[in-house]
């Protein structure tokens, strides 16, 4: 790899399920973008899934998912810094120390962990740290490291992320405030879309689409499977003839993901005038997204079947992300006086 001087991009993406339309369009086509201007580390957070993924052989599935999935949609190994979480053993060496920077109460205020609690208060629990690990509690210290032992500069990722951005600046000004003189973290900040259409695209049920709501569309299924379940996106009774109100359809806002901005006013007029019906317009919308996803599919389905290779790219990363890792962490050590 060349020596550059370029900022550094990094983000990490859970392995705990298989990649679907809306992890596609929300993170990693637009973090794919930014390799263009950016030194890109990306990895597959596989100790983050490990919080709530507890079947060995799914958890080696969706591992392998996630990193098909970015190589099938055009990451390049040689160019970008591509690993897993795991291999990266200084980073669980740093996640103590930070531990040790990190207020207590900073984490009582995290997103994920207030949200279970709140769950658990809505079920009328009366311990409300029930079935909450330490992991998900300590989750947003390994993201800090994440991003910190690499030096990133920015961060891709969507809405719910932002917070963790903000505690890894949180933790970073902590270690520089007490060590700053000897080693001092850059300060991330994260890139964010505007586009709502692509934060939150619809699922089969017009909520966002998501694991925890059980309504995606796998990025790479059959397609068969594919038809099947965009004819199961949910539309309203609005008869054929009717004109259609684009904004406030599904089935459009998905459709303008895929499609080039000249077939996008078609459909637009198309379902203004009248006289395209849901089925139709599924259709339209289901031929749309497969010839966008047709090759990448193959090339996802060629790795998934070659462990080997897949391995081998992961360990080339891990090699090179090791090394920045290795760096960062003598700074830190030495900087604690713990040489
Ligand atoms: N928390 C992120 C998510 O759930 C995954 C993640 C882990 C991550 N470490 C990171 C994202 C570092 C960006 C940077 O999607």
């Amino acid at each position: 790899m060349p020596e550059t001087r370029r900022p550094i991009s990094l983000t990490g993406i859970k392995p705990t399920g298989v990649p679907h339309l809306g992890n596609y369009v929300g993170a990693i086509r637009p973090a794919l973008k930014l390799v263009e201007d950016y030194d890109a580390f990306y990895f597959i957070a596989d100790y983050h899934a490990l919080i709530s993924v507890r079947d060995r052989e799914l958890l080696d599935y969706y591992t392998r998912s996630v990193a098909a999935t970015w190589l099938a949609c055009g990451l390049d190994p040689e160019v970008a810094t591509f690993y897993r979480q795991s291999d990266i053993p200084e980073t669980f060496e740093l996640t103590w120390v930070f531990a040790c920077m990190t207020p207590k109460g900073l984490m009582n205020r995290a997103h994920a962990y207030k949200a279970t609690r709140d769950k658990n208060r809505k079920a009328g629990l009366v311990d409300l740290d029930a079935g909450i690990n330490m992991g998900l509690y300590n989750y947003p210290i390994l993201m800090a490291v994440d991003i910190l032992i690499m030096e990133a500069d920015v961060v891709p990722v969507g809405k719910d992320q932002i917070q963790h951005v903000e505690i890894a600046r949180d933790i970073a000004g902590s270690f520089n405030h007490a060590y700053g003189d000897k080693y001092e973290f850059k300060l991330p900040r994260n890139i964010t879309s505007e586009d709502e259409d692509a934060n939150a695209m619809p699922g089969l049920d017009g909520r966002k689409m998501s694991k925890s709501y059980n309504n995606t569309i796998p990025l790479f299924c059959e397609r068969n499977e594919l038809r099947k379940l965009v004819r199961r996106i949910k539309t309203d009774s609005t008869p054929v003839d009717a004109p259609k109100d684009p904004d406030s359809s599904s089935l459009f806002s998905i459709y303008k993901q895929f499609a080039s901005e000249e077939d996008q006013a078609k459909m637009r007029e198309r379902m203004l005038a009248g006289g395209l019906g849901w089925g139709e317009m599924k259709d339209m919308l289901f031929e749309q997204i497969d010839a966008v996803l047709a090759e990448s599919r193959e090339r996802y389905k060629a790795l998934m079947e070659d462990r080997k290779a897949l391995d081998e790219i992961l360990a080339s990363g891990a090699e090179r992300a090791r090394a920045r890792a290795r760096r960062v962490l003598e700074s830190v050590r030495a900087a604690i006086g713990i040489d």
